[in-house]
């Protein structure tokens, strides 16, 4: 497991790993998650690259302000970490919404970005009903705390199989989600229900792109992902089997194959 660092960045303490040496790839997890959700990754590239996998505002070991957390202040916290690590550009990856932070500073910051990496993710803001359906979330989470949201939750980020026959999985991805705080989860739901559509965004990106996303997932289908090839000019996209949403610890062995192959095209 990778030693959990901290920095004070942006008015907030940041909690991070930080791992190897060389080009950067700065991993950005999605919700309700933590930068723990990298953990494969991190133990097979931090060998030639110098991995950064942050715990987001209101996620995992950092602190949780007041909310909400717009997908803009994400990105400000990442490019505060950024200048604080002495880091000039980065191979950027992101998971669901570390998918839509990835967006936000690819538009803020398209300088520091020397690559995508597109994980489970979708480039369309949500529905108004979808933006309900996450104040409801925030509202409830905000009274009764987070166990009955993780229980909803949990079946809709593995496949039935490995739920039924990977127990140790399942617990990680809960124990993960148990380290989100009530009041980072209910932030973090407010500031993606306000979240641009990123699709105009799709045809201006102009660095080396990898689209992943697992077969089987519920919560930001493969449809969403072959849009996104569609849209952005060279990109390569990458379908999972034996996957839903959280690809990087359900099928890590084909993640890191997929990842590697692109990191070497890079050259
Ligand atoms: C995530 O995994 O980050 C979430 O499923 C994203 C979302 O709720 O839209």
């Amino acid at each position: 497991m990778a030693q959990v660092k901290r920095a004070e960045v942006n008015g907030l303490e940041m909690a991070y790993a930080d791992e190897g040496q060389g080009e950067v790839i700065l991993l950005v997890h999605g919700f309700p998650f933590d930068h723990t959700q990298w953990a494969p990754q991190i133990a097979a590239f931090s060998g030639n690259y110098r991995i950064i996998a942050p715990d987001l505002r209101g996620h995992g070991q950092s602190q949780a302000p007041p909310g909400p957390y717009p997908m803009d202040l994400f990105a400000e916290d990442l490019a505060a970490l950024r200048k604080h690590l002495g880091v000039e550009k980065v191979i950027l990856g992101g998971l669901s919404m570390g998918g839509y932070i990835a967006f936000a500073f690819s538009r803020k910051y398209p300088e520091r970005v020397r690559a995508l990496i597109l994980a489970d993710t979708r480039p369309q803001a949500d529905t108004p009903e979808g933006a309900k359906g996450r104040e409801d979330a925030a509202r409830a989470v905000e009274k009764e705390g987070t166990a009955g949201a993780i229980e909803r939750l949990l079946p809709k980020l593995l496949t039935k199989q490995s739920l039924e026959s990977r127990p140790e999985i399942a617990a990680q991805v809960q124990t993960m989600m148990e380290r989100c705080s009530p009041q980072g989860w209910a932030a973090a739901q407010r500031g993606m229900a306000q979240r641009p559509d990123s699709t105009p965004l799709l045809s201006q990106i102009s660095v080396p792109t990898l689209i992943l996303v697992g077969e089987e997932d519920l919560l930001t289908p493969p449809e969403d992902s072959r849009k996104m090839h569609s849209l952005i000019p060279g990109s390569r996209l990458e379908i999972i089997p034996g996957a839903a949403h959280v690809t990087t610890l359900e099928q890590p062995q084909a993640f890191n194959r997929i990842l590697s192959s692109f990191l070497e095209s890079l050259g």
